[in-house]
């Protein structure tokens, strides 16, 4: 018995010395000293003999087994620290990261967004649930008013309802914040449309509006001109075309000239040469009186764009759809 141990012992730490990881260490102490490793097995024997021998068998098994686990904690010390001091092969290639990507959207409401900062608008947020004298009644639109049904309203209760337009916004701000005011606000639009190439129940609006003294309707031409010269490329041709909001006097709708086309008529601009791109105007006194500013001292303007129309126009997209279908085939294309 006393040649067995011994024995083990010997074999064990010559195993040892030849294991230099962590993981070899490691099977080598199961293989040993684990719950049926050889030593722990010998052990069991050796409470199965004659009185008189237990004593100093057990003895020496037992210093067998502390001067093993010694050996094998301290070469896995060692082994650890080689591991973290592993040199770092910097010539070896390197793990290309999958990357992701901006949704189309979402690079159309960021460079808009980078326009309007750069000429001096703040960012705003409104609610995306309103209430009917937000979305219509303080822009002009009383119950009953006609113009309400040119949006498509999602009613929540007989008062509440979800935004059809980012216009709200304007009527927020003003409440908050006496002029001068330069203000523009992205975000969710509802309609209860039926879905097809260009219309969605939920969309994407940008709104603008300027408000201090001695704002004038070429503030208006100058800030859009800016605007979709930048979005869609210096010198894209721009016209204004007279056209009604109840939340604006006078009213106009800005068509840029065709980008397909370059203006010679085709069938996305139906054959003539213009693409209408947003609806503006001044505002008309009766917001103003709905948020208590004097409309004898201040003037303004805004403007409403909707932005999944700037992306199909940018990026020559013919179905809106495609937008909100997930299509990795689609998407990675931007
Ligand atoms: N709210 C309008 C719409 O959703 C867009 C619009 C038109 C906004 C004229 C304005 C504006 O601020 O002056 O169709």
């Amino acid at each position: 018995m006393k040649e067995r141990l011994s024995k083990i012992q010997k074999e064990a730490e010559e195993a040892l010395k030849k294991a230099k990881t962590l993981e070899e260490i490691e099977a080598l102490r199961v293989k040993s000293l684990g719950r049926k490793g050889f030593l722990t097995l010998l052990i069991r024997e050796i409470g199965k003999l004659p009185k008189e021998m237990r004593p100093s068998l057990g003895r020496l098994a037992n210093e067998i087994k502390k001067s093993l686990s010694q050996v094998i904690e301290e070469k896995k010390a060692k082994a650890k620290e080689k591991r973290i001091l592993a040199p770092l092969d910097l010539t070896l290639p390197g793990k290309r990261p999958s990357l992701g990507g901006l949704h189309p959207i979402t690079q159309v409401l960021n460079e808009v967004t980078g326009i309007f900062s750069r000429l001096g608008f703040r960012i705003v947020q409104g609610p995306e649930i309103e209430t009917d004298y937000y979305n219509f009644e303080a822009l002009n639109m009383p119950p009953g008013h006609p113009a309400r049904g040119m949006l498509d309203t999602f009613y929540l209760t007989k008062n509440t309802l979800l935004r059809s337009h980012t216009s709200p916004v304007q009527i927020h701000v003003m409440e908050k914040k006496k002029p001068p005011i330069r203000v523009i606000s992205l975000g969710k639009v509802y309609r209860y449309e039926a879905v097809d190439a260009s219309h969605l129940p939920m969309f994407h609006q940008v709104e603008g509006f300027m408000v201090d003294e001695g704002i004038s309707f070429s503030h208006l031409k100058g800030v859009l001109e800016v605007f979709l010269n930048e979005l869609f490329g210096p010198k894209t041709p721009i016209r204004f075309r007279p056209s009604f909001f109840p939340y604006t006097e006078p009213s106009a709708e800005v068509d840029i000239g065709c980008l397909i086309c370059k203006g010679k008529g085709c069938s996305v601009c139906k054959r003539t040469g213009w693409l209408e791109i947003l609806g503006s105007g001044m505002i008309d006194p009766s917001v103003f009186k709905a948020v208590g500013y004097d409309s004898e001292k201040y003037t303004g303007f805004a403007f409403g764009v909707g932005i999944e129309r700037i992306a199909m126009l940018k990026y020559n997209i013919s179905d809106m759809r495609l937008f909100f279908e997930n299509d990795l085939r689609f998407l990675r294309q931007f």
